[in-house]
């Protein structure tokens, strides 16, 4: 996730380029750049770092152009760096691109380029795109967009200027946002809309497959293949703070609701196409070293250690390797017994959290392997591990983790089925069925998120309560220990998460007339054994919202309130399962007023053991 911006029109193209990428710095801040056509040349700055970095840059010796394209990054491919930062250009400097989303054959593509004489110069995915246009071009730079537009799969918005037609300037949408604006005798665009907002209200929402070509004048608008496109200008009346959080009261209600794209994103080109496998070339482990596996530890705080304990339970079914699971905040002081047969996996949003780093030097020092599932590009845990699983959630900004949390579970059920194809341990149709229901998995998520009204209901009268309880069996249980830390976190209100068969041994004590007990229970072959721990709960009083399959007749009954889930394999339950228990949390905490996106006594990224 990054963010791009564009202008043309009769001001310097510089300052509003810079403003409108400090406006889009929430999408991504590790490097940024701009290309503006001045004096017929393109001119190119770019720059590692916070914008500021590039800012003192520029200030050295500003280009004045009227039309130029602006990117700040959240990398990819390629780490944090001034040459892998955007915009990029061809071999001849006459094309720039900026590019946001994923180009997933540019592997291929850059080989192919490579043969025809081209000379790369960054790790990026997008640097194919100059040079394929550089390569079509024969005098129209919209005709060249055209054709190479077809040859690129992945999700994109692209904005690109060519320096022999700077009246112009061409931009894709393919799966990433991408919005105009509509000026007085000036055109912007911008992968949001706060970076339009100081310019113009009147605004066009790029759909799929269309491409834009922005003149001083204004913008017209066609599908890629060349079919025109009436498009509907709508005028926004958000401020600023609003619109950055993409019209949302908060940006956790706004990361919640990227979770959809999220899942999406870190599934991209890891699904084999032609069926039934994961690709994840990232994790260098031969087949005859994950057969040699002894174990598997996955060590990891809050919510990535909720989202690790699911793992472990995938892992121990799908490949059929033993899993410890740890606090990362506890695992030196148990001594773990680990060596150069175990897989430690460091999941974790940051990448920078210190218990988690330590948990990991401590592994490493016994000789263990490590990989990280992290968010961040270039972050520490990044650097020290053998391998990297990114999970593509895009920059997290309330502090209440939601969508690195579902991008974990995405990324962890692809480790597990991934290791059991490689050890030869998972059934071939069980893997296949899991991958169908992976790619089923976000048009599912964009399903239980509509259910948005109900569950806002439930978390205001939840909001009334000093305390409640989460229950649920074996995957169940995992969620519930989410679902209750996310309620905590923001609302404040003391939440306990409890297998549902344990509450028996001591804590159904507490369980009296109106407390709150919410039962996870999207198990098939538990459902019964659940509801027998919900009947525990009501007869003491509790107030049951109960979460279960569509289909499920039985476990409404026991529930004073009912969420249904649709039906996935359960293995990816706890992924629509959390939804709900997000929702809650939030409108539970806004109903009682507090700071949902900086709860009080937290930090986003815990650099402290
Ligand atoms: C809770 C939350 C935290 C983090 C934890 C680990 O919503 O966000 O519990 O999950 O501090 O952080 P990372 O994943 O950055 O290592």
């Amino acid at each position: 996730m990054c963010g791009i911006v564009g202008y043309i029109g009769e001001q310097n193209a510089l300052p509003i380029l810079i403003d409108g990428l400090k406006r889009l710095e929430y999408r991504g801040y590790d490097s940024a750049g701009v290309a503006v056509i001045a004096e017929g040349e393109t001119w190119v700055e770019k720059s590692a770092g916070r914008l500021s970095e590039l800012e003192a840059r520029i200030a050295g010796h500003p280009a004045a152009g009227r039309v130029g394209i602006g990117h700040t990054r959240w990398a990819t491919h390629g780490r944090p760096s001034d040459m892998n930062a955007h915009p990029h250009t061809d071999a001849s400097g006459r094309f720039a691109v900026v590019h946001n989303g994923i180009i997933e054959n540019y592997a291929q593509l850059r080989e192919e380029l490579q043969r025809q004489g081209h000379v790369f110069r960054s790790e990026t995915d997008t640097e194919v795109i100059p040079h394929l246009i550089a390569a079509h071009y024969a005098g129209d730079i919209v005709e060249a967009v055209r054709r190479v537009v077809p040859l690129l799969r992945g999700a994109f918005a692209l904005a690109v200027v060519c320096q022999q037609e700077p009246e112009k300037i061409v931009a894709v949408k393919a799966a990433s946002p991408l919005v105009i604006g509509l000026g007085e005798g000036e055109t912007l665009l911008a992968s949001d809309i706060p970076a339009l907002l100081p310019y113009t209200r009147q605004v066009i929402v790029m759909e799929e497959g269309w491409l834009a070509v922005l003149t001083r004048e204004g913008v017209s608008i066609s599908t890629v293949e060349g079919k025109p496109v009436l498009p509907r200008i709508t005028h926004v009346d958000w401020d600023p703070g609003q619109a950055e959080r993409g019209g949302y009261a908060h940006f956790m209600l706004k990361e919640i609701h990227e979770q959809p794209r999220a899942m999406r994103d870190t599934l991209s080109g890891r699904l084999d196409p032609a069926g039934g496998r994961v690709l994840l070339h990232e994790v260098g482990l031969t087949p005859d070293e994950v057969k040699a596996l002894s174990k598997v530890a996955i060590v990891a705080c809050g919510t990535a250690a909720n989202a690790g304990l699911v793992g472990k339970y995938l892992i121990e079914r799908l490949a059929q390797i033993p899993v410890e699971w740890d606090l990362a905040s506890e695992y030196r002081y148990r001594e773990p017994m680990i060596d150069e047969r175990t897989l430690f996996v460091a999941v974790s949003q940051s990448g920078e959290t210190a218990d988690t780093l330590a948990a990991m030097r401590e592994a490493r020092s016994r000789g263990a392997r490590i990989l990280a599932v992290t968010n961040v590009v270039g972050s520490t845990v990044a650097r020290e591990a053998d391998w990297v699983l990114y999970t593509w959630a895009g920059p997290e900004i309330a502090v209440a983790s939601t969508k690195a949390y579902t991008t974990q579970l995405v990324a962890l059920t692809l480790l597990a089925i991934w290791l059991g194809q490689h050890n030869g341990r998972i059934d071939p149709a069980e893997a296949r069925a899991l991958v169908d229901a992976l790619r089923r998995l976000p048009d599912q998520a964009d399903r239980v998120l509509a259910l948005e009204e109900a569950v806002k209901a439930a978390g205001e009268e939840l909001a009334r309560h000093n305390d409640a309880f989460f229950i649920g069996r074996n995957l169940d249980y995992a969620v519930a220990m989410e679902g209750q830390l996310k309620l905590k976190e923001i609302s404040y209100i003391h939440a306990e998460a409890y297998a549902a068969g344990e509450l028996k041994h001591g804590t159904l004590a507490l369980i009296t007339d109106g407390v709150p007990v919410v039962a996870l229970n999207t198990q098939p072959d538990l459902v019964e054994k659940t509801i027998s721990n919900i009947q525990e709960t009501r007869a003491r009083g509790a107030f049951v919202l109960g979460l279960a399959q569509e289909g499920d007749e039985e476990t409404p009954r026991y529930c004073d309130r009912i969420f249904y889930l649709p039906r996935t394999h359960r293995y990816l339950m706890p992924a629509l399962a959390v939804l709900p228990l997000q929702l809650l949390a939030y409108y539970a905490a806004t109903a009682r007023g507090t700071d949902v996106d900086k709860p009080r006594n937290l930090a986003k990224s815990v650099t402290v053991e």
